[in-house]
């Protein structure tokens, strides 16, 4: 971005604060659940101190969506929202998600505040959040009979991986894109929002 380039704030400090640390919380559960399997630190994540680690984690993911809802009730709920509400030109816009996916995006039908990708990206989030919050929950406090403690093991791990799998996609578009800007200083270009989610910066010059 250079110094002269106008600018849109797309994010407020709360709002980046709760995704900065959602995103670590998620990284030491993700090392310290696949420490597990790795033989070089596995004695270490299966120590009564690396699964002290991977619950602290886990109660921080746990709680930063209800900090995000206490403290910034109006973010939180149009997250949701967006999430999962796809209108006529979202759908038009997966037809372009070849191109997309290689950086070569033209003439993308209109966007608003998120592009149909991340309202897909965010849902899945939202969902597989619910499901490793549950699922790691019943195998911290719950005695299960052993069927249904692999039946649970199986789900907290597939959803992490699918979690995983996902955040590379996030990240890989996020710079493919020049998003990075909105969750670090808070604005983002206007050719950025131009091209991404031009909807929104007509309400957003609207506003002004
Ligand atoms: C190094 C890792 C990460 C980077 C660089 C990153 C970057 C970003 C950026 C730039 C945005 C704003 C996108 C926009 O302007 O539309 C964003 C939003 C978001 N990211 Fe990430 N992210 C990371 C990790 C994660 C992880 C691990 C998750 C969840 C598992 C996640 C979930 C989200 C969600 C749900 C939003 C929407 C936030 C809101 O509207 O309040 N991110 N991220």
């Amino acid at each position: 971005m250079s110094g002269t380039e106008k600018t849109i704030p797309r994010y407020r400090p709360i709002q980046r604060v709760w995704h900065w640390l959602f995103t670590l919380a998620f990284f030491v559960l993700l090392f310290s659940g696949l420490g597990l399997f790795i033989p070089a630190v596995s004695a270490f994540t299966a120590s009564a101190a690396g699964r002290l680690v991977h619950r602290i984690a886990a109660v921080v993911l746990m709680g930063t969506p209800v900090l995000y809802l206490i403290t910034d009730r109006a973010g939180f709920l149009q997250l949701i929202k967006d999430s999962f509400t796809y209108d006529a030109d979202d759908r038009t816009w997966f037809r372009h998600f070849i191109p997309y996916v290689f950086g070569k995006a033209r003439n993308l039908p209109p966007q608003g505040r998120i592009n149909a990708g991340e309202k897909l990206h965010h849902a899945a989030i939202i969902i597989g959040f619910v499901m490793i919050s549950i699922s790691g929950l019943m195998l911290w406090l719950a005695t299960m009979p052993p069927t249904l403690h692999m039946l649970t093991l199986i789900i907290h791990d597939v959803t992490m991986v699918l979690l995983a799998v996902l955040t590379i996609g996030h990240v890989f578009f996020v710079f493919v894109y020049g998003a990075f800007s909105g969750m670090w200083n808070g604005s983002v270009t206007e050719a950025y929002a131009r091209l991404e989610h031009p909807k929104w910066l007509a309400q957003m010059q609207a506003k002004k």
